[in-house]
């Protein structure tokens, strides 16, 4: 079966990564995305965002992959799945998922902000003393000497065109996707369910809340991402392929 998963943000909740917009929560509930996640945040303090992506870059390499990720592998070795993420961070690939597609791009792939070269050993990996505000100044490029930079993709910039390609094919060509775990209103990969379903896909929402997603589901699992996803790989296992029995409540 041709199944594809789109996660967010929520899909990573449960291994403790916080979300964007949950209130209180959220990262944005606590701080300024125009401040820390846009080239112009970058260019007027890049010790600051750069300070800011390493705190990130700790919670993330601390968290662990839970029941959630290890579903998604599984059934990706048993019945054919990709993963195509909006989430930076590698929890999809340390529980096992094959190839993931990563629209915003990658926590671990820092990278010059002029030559575009990837910066390596990995520094958001590597010790660094922040001042009494969190700033650390980033590296300078090793070839360019222009000031290194996060993998990631920031507000007002491109998606990576070879992953949004990517998004679209599997798509385009999926019998049953699955919406994980996203608010649903960063475009445009927010728009990758209604392009599902405009070709014939089943759309299965897994979120606890309701989201824009919900209108154009075929199903919503008012659950949490591991819980929903173990659903859904125990009917797979147990044979299941009629739709409206593998989406059944
Ligand atoms: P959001 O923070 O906008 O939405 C998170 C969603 O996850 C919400 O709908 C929650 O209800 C849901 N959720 C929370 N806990 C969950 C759990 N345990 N299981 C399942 N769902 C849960 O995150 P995204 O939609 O991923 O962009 O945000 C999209 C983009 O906005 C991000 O990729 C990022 C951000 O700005 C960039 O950095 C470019």
């Amino acid at each position: 079966m041709r199944i594809v998963a789109l996660t967010g943000a929520g899909m990573s909740a449960e291994s403790g990564v916080p979300t964007f917009r949950d209130a209180q929560t959220g990262l944005w509930a606590r701080f300024d995305p125009q401040a820390l996640a846009t080239p112009e945040a970058f260019a007027a303090d890049p010790a600051r965002v750069w300070g800011w992506y390493r705190d990130r870059a700790a919670g993330v390499a601390a968290a662990r992959p839970h029941a959630g990720h290890a579903g998604l592998a599984r059934i990706a070795r048993t019945h054919g799945l990709r993963v195509i993420t909006q989430n930076v961070d590698d929890l999809h690939e340390r529980a096992g998922s094959p190839e993931v597609v990563h629209l915003h791009g990658a926590l671990f792939a820092s990278r010059c902000s002029r030559c575009a070269r990837p910066a390596t050993p990995e520094p958001l990996r590597l010790p660094a003393s922040p001042d009494a505000e969190g700033r650390v100044p980033p590296p300078a490029c090793a070839y360019c000497g222009a000031l290194v930079r996060p993998g990631v993709v920031w507000f007002g910039e491109a998606l990576p065109a070879a992953a949004w390609e990517a998004a679209l094919a599997a798509v385009r060509e999926a019998e049953l996707v699955l919406a994980i775990g996203s608010s649903g209103l960063v475009h445009p990969a927010a728009s990758l369910p209604a392009i599902a379903a405009a070709a014939g896909a089943a759309v299965l929402e897994i979120n606890p809340s309701p989201t824009p997603l919900t209108a154009l589901a075929s199903a919503s699992w008012r659950c949490r991402a591991a819980e929903g996803v173990q659903r859904l790989a125990a009917r797979l296992d147990a044979g299941e392929r009629d739709p409206a029995a593998l989406l059944a409540p």
